[in-house]
Formats: C-alpha cells, sequence, structure tokens
C-alpha cells in the first residue's frame, strides 16, 4: 500500500500558488478596470469541475468573469480527448481565439486539460499555435497562478504537461462554482482501468482517492452555502479507497456522507460494473440523501467485445448486476454508455448490445461511435467494418431506445414526483415556467405559484415528452 501522505501538494507548494495568486491580484488592482477571463470546457463532468478550479483561481486574482471571448484578458479552453470529434472541435475554435490576438496584445490564452496531456498535440500546438501562450496538462492544474505569472512576466510560451502519472492531489485552492443548486463533488482522480478504447487513463494518470475527511468537509460546505443536488465524481467511483489502505470502500464514504444533515440529494458517477457490488446496492436502499440514480456505462453486450474491450465483466453478469440494483431500488432511474463499431464487432455482436438495451430498459442512454486514439490497444486491432455499416447500427440503436425512452417517460403519467426546481424553463407555451430535477435525475417543467430555485416541491406529472416530464407543483418539502 502507499503511503497516502505522499500524494498530496504538500501545503508549502499550495501557499506558494497563494502567493503568485496574491501577487496577480495586486497587479491587477492598479487597473482602471477588473480584466476579465473567458472559460471553455469540453468533455466530462471531471473537466467541468477542474474548469471550476480555475475559474476559482482567477477569481481570486482579481479577474471577472465574461461570457463573451471578445472582451477576455485571460482565455482558458479546457479541453477532451475522448474522441477524435472533441478535438478537432478545440482546434476549430483555437484559430478563431488566436486570431483575436491580431488586435488585442494584451491576451493570454491558455490550453489545459486532457488532450493537451499528449505528447503529439502539444507539439501540434506548437508548431501550428504559436499565439497559444500556456499549455498546461491534468497534472499541472494546481500550478495555473504560478505558470500564468511566469508568463505575464514575460517568460517565452510555456507547455507543461509534466508531473507525477501515478499523481497528487491538490487541497486548499479556490473554486467558483456555476450559479445554482448544482455542485460537482471529486472524490477521486484517475483511472487504472485500461479499457482498449480509451484515453482517460493515459491523460488522467492512475486512480488517487482524495481523503473521506476532505470530501466530508467540503460537502459540509455545500451543503451550508445551499447546494441541493451534488453529484460526487470519479472515473470510476466504484474503485474509491482502494489506494487509501484504510479499509473504506466506496459504499462505507456513501454512508459516511449521508449522514450529513441537511437538505440536499448526492448522486455519483461513473460507475464501473465490474466493481459495483450488492453493498452499494443497499447503501444507496438505505440512505436518506443518495439518489436512486445509476450510470452503469456496459459498453457492448457481446462477450467477445467485452473481452477485447479489457471490460473484466460478460453480458450475463451485467444483466445479473442490474436485476439486483432494480430489487433493492424499484423506482432506479438508469443510465448506460455504449459504443457502436468497436473494432472487430460483428452484426451478431451488435445484436447483443441491442438485446442488453431492451433488457435494461434504460432511461438515458449515451451512445458513441468508436473512435480511434492513438496509443490505445485497440487503435491497432484489425477493423473490418464500413463507416456506413457502424452509423447504420447506431441509427438503428437510436431507434430502439427511442421507443424504449417513449414508453419510460409514458409511465410516469399522473405519477407524484418530488422535483428540485433548479432553474427557470424556456418553454415556448409559456406554462410551465421553471424546470426540475426528480430524484433519479429526470428532466420536469414544472407550472405552479410562488416557485423558487432551490425548492423541492411534489409534482403531479401531466404530460410527458421524450425529452422531459410536464407537472403542476401540488406542495414544497423536503423529502429525504
Ligand atoms: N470512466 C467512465 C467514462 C469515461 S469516458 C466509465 O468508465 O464509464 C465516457 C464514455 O465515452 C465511455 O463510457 C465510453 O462509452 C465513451 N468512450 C470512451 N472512449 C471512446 C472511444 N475511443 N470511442 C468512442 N467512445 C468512447
Ligand atoms: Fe476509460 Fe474504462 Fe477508465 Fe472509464 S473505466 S475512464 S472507459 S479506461
Ligand atoms: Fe474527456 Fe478527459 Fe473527461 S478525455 S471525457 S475530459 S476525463
Amino acid at each position: 500500500m502507499m503511503d497516502f501522505t505522499s500524494r498530496q501538494v504538500p501545503q508549502t507548494e499550495i501557499a506558494r500558488q497563494l502567493d503568485c495568486i496574491e501577487q496577480i491580484r495586486m497587479r491587477n488592482l492598479l487597473q482602471p478596470q477588473a480584466p476579465k477571463f473567458f472559460c471553455q470546457t469540453f468533455g466530462c463532468q471531471q473537466n467541468e469541475a477542474d474548469t471550476e478550479r480555475i475559474a476559482g483561481m482567477l477569481c481570486e486574482m482579481g479577474y471577472t468573469r465574461t461570457e463573451d471571448a471578445q472582451q477576455a484578458n485571460v482565455i482558458v479552453v479546457n479541453t477532451c480527448a475522448v474522441r477524435e470529434h472533441a478535438e478537432k472541435r478545440v482546434f476549430g475554435i483555437m484559430g478563431r481565439y488566436t486570431h483575436m490576438k491580431d488586435t488585442r496584445s494584451d491576451l493570454t490564452i491558455c490550453m489545459c486539460g486532457c488532450m493537451v496531456q499528449q505528447e503529439h498535440i502539444k507539439e501540434k500546438i506548437k508548431k501550428s499555435y504559436p499565439r497559444v501562450d500556456i499549455v498546461f496538462g491534468t497534472h499541472m492544474l494546481w500550478r495555473f497562478p504560478e505558470l500564468l505569472l511566469q508568463r505575464i512576466n514575460g517568460s517565452k510560451r510555456i507547455f507543461d504537461i509534466s508531473g507525477d502519472p501515478k499523481g497528487e492531489i491538490a487541497e486548499g485552492l479556490p473554486v467558483q462554482r456555476d450559479e445554482g443548486c448544482h455542485a460537482w463533488l471529486s472524490i477521486m482522480y484517475g483511472c487504472n482501468n485500461f479499457c482498449t478504447y480509451c484515453i482517460v487513463p493515459y491523460v488522467r494518470g492512475r486512480e488517487r482517492s482524495r481523503k473521506p475527511e476532505d470530501i466530508e468537509a467540503e460537502l459540509r460546505c455545500l451543503v451550508e452555502q445551499g447546494y441541493r443536488d451534488i453529484t460526487l465524481l470519479g472515473q470510476n467511483v466504484n474503485s474509491y479507497g482502494k489506494d487509501l489502505g484504510i479499509g473504506m470502500d466506496f459504499s462505507d464514504l456513501l454512508a459516511r456522507l449521508d449522514a450529513v444533515e441537511g437538505e440536499y440529494r448526492l448522486r455519483f458517477m461513473t460507475s464501473h460494473p465490474k466493481d459495483a457490488s450488492e453493498k452499494l446496492f443497499a447503501t444507496m436502499a438505505n440512505g436518506k440523501h443518495i439518489s436512486h440514480q445509476l450510470h452503469l456505462p456496459f459498453q457492448s453486450g457481446s462477450n467477445d467485445i467485452l473481452k477485447r474491450m479489457n471490460r473484466g465483466y460478460t453480458k450475463e453478469a451485467y444483466l445479473a448486476l442490474i436485476q439486483k440494483a432494480k430489487e433493492y431500488m424499484p423506482d432506479l432511474v438508469l443510465s448506460s454508455d455504449i459504443i457502436v463499431g468497436f473494432p472487430g464487432e460483428t452484426e451478431a455482436d451488435f445484436q447483443q448490445t441491442l438485446d442488453v438495451v431492451r433488457q435494461g430498459q434504460y432511461d438515458v442512454l449515451y451512445t458513441f461511435l468508436y473512435s480511434k486514439r492513438s496509443g490505445t490497444p485497440a487503435a491497432t486491432m484489425p477493423d473490418a467494418a464500413t463507416h456506413e455499416e457502424k452509423q447504420d447500427r447506431f441509427n438503428r440503436l437510436l431507434k430502439v431506445q427511442e421507443a424504449i425512452n417513449q414508453q419510460r417517460q409514458d409511465a410516469y403519467q399522473d405519477r407524484e414526483l418530488c422535483v428540485l426546481i433548479d432553474g427557470m424553463s424556456n418553454s415556448k407555451d409559456g406554462v410551465y415556467t421553471h424546470c426540475g430535477r426528480t430524484d433519479g435525475g429526470l428532466l420536469v417543467l414544472v407550472r405552479g405559484d410562488d416557485l423558487q430555485i432551490g425548492d423541492f416541491v411534489d409534482v403531479t406529472i401531466e404530460k410527458t415528452s421524450l425529452r422531459a416530464l410536464y407537472g403542476r407543483a401540488l406542495r414544497k418539502g423536503y423529502h429525504g
């Protein structure tokens, strides 16, 4: 077992970053007007959470946030590498942002996140995007203040994707969360699973768990600040704690967090089927604050493909697992990720995937066409299917799921659900003025008197669509 304390970024290092923040702040105070920053985030919730840290540091530095890149003095683009499409989009917008430097000598452009953590991408930016000022990888996030200060002080362009792939955890840096009642709460970073198609373990490093007391302290703080819908984040939350050596697993952590008093909901993602357990389902079912929502990606229904994906479970084991979860939580809202067109996938393999979709009866499915990621084992596997065949499978999958979705949505007609109001709706009829989420995370547009963001309300569902449920507020109140 590794010495956990060695994984924490030393407090002296954090203090050094806080000092850099202060130096930039003093400088910004001298400006006639507070300078502005603009952040753009690609990718998953982990990246969104990272952007909140970067935004937190920038706010402390005296920058104010703008949603208009043209107004910004600092632009930060937080990138994703999971599929080729995401990378192409980033390069597209970088052209636009760097062009702004024609007329803006005071603009600093930064790129960070998973995509830039790759050596070949770093080289491409070096050569083809000479106006990008700072490139920093996922392991360097906490050093952003220092890198920005160096560049402002006139250093040459900075490319830092170093850092320990075994990873470090930085506590005690500021965070600027999006407004509203929802908050991300990272409980661990990195991934050890090396699914053969996936770039994440290469760009995010090894699994490392935050200490339970740090997570609990952050949760208490969030609840006190009025956050009501809190999502615990990790690439595979089910392996939480394995590296800590304190005999605590994810279910134990959930139970500990659930004991924190307050009116809030706890969700988590993502769960890997190979590590999800009956203990987890029991903890969810018995919890006061834990939502009955499970995102349990199965990727493919074919045992042959699952093996070549290195997923560590079979179709049968997966189906038994979701059966068990539904026994514990009959009201479970279940979602999954699927990859269509993995190298070597045959029509028969694909039929197995459709079979799991039909048996699983998912509320939400996230479906992806396989995208080759250089450096991953799957990138060199032979692949006979054409793009058209894959696209055809993809379309058929969407059709099957759409029918299931419709049925599942319709089944909520006339049911009473507790909804957390989290925003104003833009429904065209103007009747359903607010929107919110059920315990399972389903979107509901709500009508009623005196609705406030942050209210828990019982809602009776009066109509449904594929995209949303529509309901009338009956009464306010948190049930836990
Ligand atoms: N850690 C999470 C998800 C990470 S990436 C998990 O294991 O579930 C989110 C989703 O992107 C994956 O579940 C997978 O369905 C998809 N994905 C990852 N790599 C991909 C690739 N190379 N091509 C297409 N989809 C991919
Ligand atoms: Fe990628 Fe697999 Fe890790 Fe998820 S569990 S991040 S799919 S390697
Ligand atoms: Fe993308 Fe990185 Fe998330 S590759 S999906 S932003 S972990």
